[in-house]
């Protein structure tokens, strides 16, 4: 229908006569002569209504309103002086309308598309309007970018797209299952999966060598800003490989596509310790976009004169004292600011927030008197403490410590607004144990089929595992491992889990028996797209970057799902709702 996308009339067909398609983005009637921005897939052009050259596009021009849809002929020109919009590609022309037919009329919008103030469950009732404004189309753009890149890298690279199940076993995340009844095999169920990691590995014992997928993934787990339970993963997967060469696969990967999105960013990236990461940042994922880092105090502290602190110190494998520098802080905060510290540290287990302050005459602060004048040295120099700054101390358990003085470090970024938005820094976290004991139960920190480096060991949560995770501006981008590919390993795996042999056979059988058939070493890792996307384009919320999300409790506010079934298809399906669920 149309010659150009508005995007595409310019000064060089000045005079020339064009159609162009779209919606109306706005109207105004300037005494007699009606603009309208026209406005197509991304960009609007402006188009004049002036009874003075076409009665009959004037007349039909009264009748529009904003949204309409309309089909616009006319000529090309220049703008007056002073009335060109330098902010808009087509602001130095403008379409004087011959002809204009109304294609489709709108009903008034429900809420003022682009304003990201309204309610989000308007906005997501009327996704595909919000869908309408340019910054959601060049989201998608940038998507479908980033998408494409990744093919073209990983083809490039050797590996071959390959389409898994979406019906099928429970694959263990660690979340719950979405589970899909079987009409053939009634009281029998289908789950989705919650990644493609035992197909892939299985297209590793087929000989494959090189796979990758754009795969969805379904998780029932509890959703976040950055979570929902249907997300996208670059999934990929390789076979006699050892860690380096998988790191090299992911940074070529990511390189490629920041590359082609216009983000230029280093091909190779920083590294550092699962162990590190936890004792310096007190996270897995620690932002590095910013310099404020823990240091251990422990041994300082064993030696003063407070029971509490040395109490604490007695035990250093079980507990922390850490302290967090900020540097000129003591010029920063105020004394009801260095109270409320204390209040926020408390919400997460802490007893209590100590900190010394580093004046002209040396380093103060009620917790002094307890040190010897050579311990305050040592503390001075371990911090590297110039005048003005201020450090702060928590003591305690070694998880609940690491946990709230990693969150205090993200508080203080932000209340300090240090955190720079236009960088990216990526960072590879590597060397992850094998397992964690959550009260007395052990489960597996990535999943049960990542190699561990040795199975010797004193403490079960000492063995360290051939895993990675790749870290993004302090959010989890992805992560993968070097497999087991020995059936009897595996088994030892199942074992230390307290997954039974019945139990294993029942729920990976098939993998198990593969393993047996000449698997070949393998490892791999996966991308979260909708992270990616969330990140490059710098927004807080995943939702933004998904076509048609769901809310924070799972629904999709559009189409209405979850919603219940009839009788008749439950009977089909062999099911029977004993309890209504309750609604909201
Ligand atoms: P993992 O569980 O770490 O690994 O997932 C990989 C990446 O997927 C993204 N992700 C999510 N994104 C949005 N919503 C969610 N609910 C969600 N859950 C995960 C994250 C995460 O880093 N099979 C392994 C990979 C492997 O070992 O190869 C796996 O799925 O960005």
């Amino acid at each position: 229908m149309r010659t150009h996308y508005c995007a595409e009339v310019n000064e060089e067909q000045i005079g020339q006569t064009v159609t162009v398609t779209g919606w109306v983005a706005s109207r105004r009637d300037h005494g007699g002569v009606i603009f309208i921005d026209l406005r197509d897939k991304d960009q609007v052009v402006q188009l004049v209504c002036d009874p003075a050259d076409n009665v009959e596009a004037h007349r039909q021009a009264e009748e529009v309103r904003d949204q309409f849809v309309l089909v616009a002929t006319g000529r090309v020109r220049a703008r007056g002086e002073g009335l060109e919009n330098p902010n808009l590609k087509t602001g130095k022309i403008e379409i004087v309308v011959d002809e204009l037919i109304i294609e489709n009329r709108s009903l008034p919008m429900p809420f003022d598309l682009g304003d990201e103030r309204v309610n989000e469950e308007i906005r997501l009732k009327y996704r595909y309007l919000e869908l309408r404004t340019q910054k959601a189309y060049d989201t998608f753009k940038l998507r479908s970018k980033a998408t494409i890149a990744a093919r073209n890298a990983l083809d490039t690279l050797g590996f071959l797209e390959v389409e898994t199940p979406i019906l099928t076993k429970s694959t263990p995340e660690g979340a719950r299952d979405y589970l899909v009844p079987s009409r053939v095999h009634g009281g029998e169920f289908y789950a989705l999966p919650q990644s493609p990691q035992l197909f892939k590995q299985l297209l590793m014992v087929s000989g494959f060598d090189r796979y990758f997928q754009i795969a969805k993934c379904f998780r029932d787990e509890d959703l976040r800003a950055d979570r929902q339970p249907e997300f996208t993963q670059i999934d990929v997967e390789m076979s006699f490989c050892n860690q380096e060469d998988v790191i090299a696969v992911g940074e070529k990967l990511i390189h490629d596509i920041f590359g082609k999105c216009g983000f230029d960013i280093p091909s190779s990236f920083k590294r550092m310790t699962y162990h590190d990461a936890m004792e310096q940042y007190g996270t897995d994922k620690p932002d590095m976009r910013y310099n404020l880092g823990m240091v251990d105090v422990i041994d300082i502290f064993a030696r003063c004169d407070n029971e509490i602190f040395s109490g604490i110190a007695k035990s250093p494998k079980k507990n922390r004292i850490k302290a967090l520098k900020v540097p000129n802080g003591d010029n920063i905060f105020s004394k009801r600011q260095m109270k409320g510290f204390e209040e926020y540290v408390r919400k997460f287990g802490a007893q209590g927030l100590g900190y010394f302050q580093m004046k002209e005459e040396g380093l103060k602060g009620p917790l002094t008197k307890f040190f010897t004048e050579e311990d305050i040295q040592a503390i001075i120099e371990r911090c590297a403490l110039e005048v003005g700054d201020v450090v702060f101390f928590g003591a305690g358990e070694k998880k609940t410590v690491l946990d709230y003085m990693g969150r205090f470090r993200i508080y203080l970024a932000e209340l300090m607004e240090i955190i720079p938005s236009d960088t990216f820094e990526f960072l590879w976290v590597v060397d992850f144990p094998m397992f964690e004991v959550e009260d007395g139960r052990v489960k597996a920190l990535h999943h049960p089929f990542t190699q561990p480096k040795s199975l010797d060991y004193e403490e079960i949560e000492e063995i360290e595992s051939i895993a990675y995770d790749i870290v993004l501006n302090g959010t989890e981008l992805g992560g993968g491992s070097i497999r087991i590919h020995k059936e009897q390993i595996q088994a030892e795996i199942f074992k230390l889990l307290g997954i039974s042999q019945e139990e294993a056979e029942e729920k990976f059988g098939f993998l198990l028996e593969a393993l047996k058939f000449g698997a070949p070493p393998h490892g791999g890792f996966a991308l979260g797209l909708d992270r990616l996307i969330m990140l490059m384009t710098g927004t807080d919320s995943i939702r933004e970057v998904i076509a048609f999300p769901k809310t924070q409790r799972a629904q999709c506010l559009l189409t209405q799902a979850p919603s219940p079934v009839d009788n008749e298809q439950l009977k089909e399906l062999s099911l029977r709702i004993r309890q209504q669920a309750p609604t909201s």
